[in-house]
């Protein structure tokens, strides 16, 4: 009796390591495409860091099952980032497809996910309609419209009556031109005119020459992280802000990534985002701290934090399906998930899964010789106002 319960046992406690075995073998697989060269590479660089952060800091096996990032290069181009995607849920059969630098890129991806029932977070991109394009997108970085609105607030508050507004000409630009004109007209302002410019190698002066002829009180800008500088050095270079032109602007223009090489001319922009590495937070200090340890030469900028956030969301979606959820269970345990992030207190609506979030108001100020987004004002949890849902 008692000799047929031990054999029992020891079956049960081999059976349970062969299926561990199993499940360690069979690893949880993370297809994370962005742009790593290229004009978007900056936005590649800090997410595939903050993914590797999060994964030094939590771990690398998750119920027991191992979690194994794959690192694409899709030059930010969207034909490549469709074949990419295709090849990692055909080959590799990834559980999650994660990353997407910019908007052009998730699009491409959007029908693939959802025939074959893969969730994508989205760390990067941020046009509004990007989480209506499929139902398996669930985005953890921003939207355009969402950060947009609080800055034509604080136009008008601040005595700017007329503004020329000028974003690169795709998705999150013409999110940005219709949500901040929009509401600054509402409440009084003027827009004198409302200027694109290309996303592929863009010449700003002769739009900045437009502007200065243009006299209006401020310059509102959208441009994608990474091509910031290029901007504030023409603004600077032209002379705009001795001309009386205040630049006001989305924070991906004063990105944490460029801020400390645009000069002292950056100091006094005022933008309106999501996320600074200056954030005050006990947990925003311990992430720039770890990231900056782990990165010589890098602070976080606001697709790092995408990136740390979007692997939070798939960790714990891992974790609350034990280890073996299947797309459609991923996708359910990522919607809803509320939790303090570097940025500040997020939520992914069920309902959109889009990320609902703080909005903040920065100064460029200089601290200790170096230039941050100091923070001012904040309007607390946003919802992405692109979505009539
Ligand atoms: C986008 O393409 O959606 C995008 C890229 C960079 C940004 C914002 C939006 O900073």
């Amino acid at each position: 009796m008692k000799r047929r319960h031990l054999i029992q046992a020891a079956s049960l406690t081999a059976l349970a390591f062969a299926t561990q075995f199993a499940m360690a073998q069979d690893a949880f697989k993370i297809g994370l495409v962005l742009p790593m060269t290229g004009q978007q590479a900056s936005t590649g660089r800090q997410i595939e860091a903050a993914a590797r952060l999060y994964m030094a800091q939590h771990g690398d096996t998750v119920e027991g099952r191992k979690v194994e990032l794959i690192v694409k290069d899709d030059t930010s181009l969207p034909d490549v980032t469709k074949r990419l995607a295709q090849e990692l849920i055909v080959n590799d059969k990834v559980n999650v497809l994660a990353g997407f630098g910019i908007t052009p890129s998730a699009m491409s991806t959007a029908p693939l996910g959802t025939q074959s029932k893969t969730p994508m977070v989205v760390m990067a991109a941020a046009t509004s309609s990007i989480t209506e394009a499929s139902p398996y997108f669930v985005r953890t970085s921003f939207t355009l419209p969402q950060v947009s609105v609080a800055m034509g607030d604080w136009a008008i508050k601040n005595n700017i009556k007329s503004v020329v507004s000028l974003v690169a000409d795709y998705g999150p630009g013409k999110d940005a031109e219709k949500y901040f004109n929009e509401r600054f007209t509402e409440k009084g302002g003027k827009v004198i005119e409302e200027l694109r410019v290309p996303l592929r190698n863009p010449d700003f002066a002769p739009f900045l020459q437009k502007v200065r002829d243009d006299k209006p009180d401020a310059l509102f800008v959208f441009v994608p992280s990474g091509a910031g500088a290029a901007v504030m050095k023409q603004f600077v270079a032209r002379g705009m802000d001795k001309a009386g032109i205040r630049l006001i602007a989305t924070g991906d223009v004063t990105d944490d990534d460029q801020l400390n090489d645009m000069g002292d001319g950056a100091l006094g922009v005022v933008t309106s985002h999501h996320y600074s590495a200056d954030h005050p937070s006990a947990l925003n200090k311990k992430f720039v701290a770890e990231f900056e340890k782990a990165n010589k030469d890098m602070r976080p900028n606001f697709m790092a934090v995408g990136g740390y956030d979007g692997m939070r969301v798939i960790y714990e979606a891992l974790k609350a399906t034990k280890g073996k959820g299947t797309g459609d269970q991923l996708l359910a345990a990522m919607k809803g998930q509320k939790f303090e992030s570097p940025r500040g207190e997020v939520f992914i609506d069920p309902a959109t899964r889009d990320i609902v979030q703080d909005v903040y108001l920065r100064k460029v100020e200089k601290k200790d010789g170096q230039l941050y987004n100091v923070e001012f004002d904040v309007i607390k949890a946003v919802k992405d106002p692109g979505k009539t849902k």
